[in-house]
């Protein structure tokens, strides 16, 4: 496993790193929580994500209680939290960064995950209502409170990313560090065009997140739906679009000869390829059983064997020619 700069932050992170989205309390408990962290951070991963809404803050209680089994020295590894959707249906709970709502959503999450601090506290989307000075000065007081260390956004515009260092700068207040935005290769635009000034400008960092797309680029969706998958959650219907999605499908066929030649997996080699890019600082995978996070810590060997043939090869099925050469 490599370890990677937080952008220009001196805390390095292992290049590839685990999430709780999804899986955590709806496909995983804690017995399963902990085999599956376990086998992150014995392949390496020293970076565990997490998010308030996830499950209702269920997968935070789940996370807590694996590390405090898995025992873990502190210091050895990183968790982040996310705060933004909320847990109440209530008009300053929901869908805000308002200062309450962030230093009481601190507070409820490191209840639940049982730690005195997270290393990263992320927004996990811009609030167009809530004046971005009073986020950035809300993030500031919870680091020099000590109950994160760093703090980052997630799905923010690169405009917005822009003017909360700028706000921060002015203030000389903690500035944002690292953005937590999708990226595969089905979504790539974003991450490749729009956020270069912030990486360039402002040296962010960025922990990507759904390499496989959900599974899709797994290839286990071509032929159907199958029954433990996260598409045949309860309510997840969303996602059914996605992966039945017949051009889509076809892409991550032809990846097939390209993942035979490496003696590799699809999984793999997505996210593998996410690896490539030298402005990512950490693929977060996911994982709903142990085999797979065996499976996919394996990525890290295979990067290095992604040569700017192949590279090239993955373009032309998933954006052509022309696009990769903008790109
Ligand atoms: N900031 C945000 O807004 C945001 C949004 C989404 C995710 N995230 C973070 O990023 C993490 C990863 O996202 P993600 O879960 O969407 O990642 P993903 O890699 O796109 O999907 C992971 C899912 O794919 C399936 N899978 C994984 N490895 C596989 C393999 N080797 N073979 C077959 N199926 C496999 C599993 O689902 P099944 O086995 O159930 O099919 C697994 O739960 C999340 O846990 C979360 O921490 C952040």
């Amino acid at each position: 496993m490599e370890y990677r700069h937080l952008g220009k932050t001196g805390i390095r992170v292992s290049e590839l790193s685990f999430g709780s989205w999804v899986t955590f309390h709806n496909q995983a408990d804690v017995s399963a929580a902990v085999e599956m962290m376990s086998a992150a951070y014995d392949a390496g991963v020293n970076f565990f994500d997490n998010a308030e809404v996830y499950a209702g803050g269920k997968s935070e209680e789940v996370m807590g209680a694996a590390l405090k089994q898995l025992g873990w020295r502190r210091s050895s590894y990183l968790v982040s939290t996310k705060i933004y959707w909320g847990l109440h249906d209530n008009v300053n709970e929901k869908n805000t960064l308002n200062r309450k709502r962030l230093i009481e959503g601190i507070h409820g999450s490191l209840e639940r995950l049982q730690l005195e601090y997270v290393d990263i506290l992320y927004c996990h989307r811009p609030d167009k209502t809530t004046p971005i000075e009073e986020t950035v000065w809300a993030m500031h007081n919870i680091i020099e409170w000590g109950k994160a260390f760093y703090w980052g956004t997630s799905e923010w515009a690169a405009a917005e990313i822009a003017a909360a260092c700028e706000i921060a700068e002015r203030h000389h207040l903690h500035k944002p560090i690292t953005e937590q935005p999708i990226y595969n290769l089905f979504e790539r635009q974003r991450f490749s065009r729009d956020y270069e000034r912030v990486y360039k400008e402002y040296g962010y960092g960025t922990t990507t997140f759904s390499p496989l797309a959900s599974g899709l680029l797994s290839g286990k969706y071509s032929k159907g739906i199958p029954e433990a998958s996260r598409a045949a959650l309860d309510g997840y219907d969303w996602l059914h679009d996605h992966v039945t999605d017949r051009q889509k499908l076809a892409r991550v066929q032809a990846l097939e000869p390209i993942a035979s030649e490496l003696n590799c997996t699809l999984s793999q080699l997505a996210i593998a390829w996410c690896l490539k890019n030298p402005f990512v600082s950490s693929v977060i995978t996911g994982a709903s059983r142990v085999e797979q996070v065996h499976e996919n810590m394996k990525a890290s060997e295979i990067a290095p064997r992604l040569t700017p043939e192949i590279l090239k090869r993955i373009d032309n099925i998933f954006i052509g020619e022309k696009e990769a050469e903008e790109e």
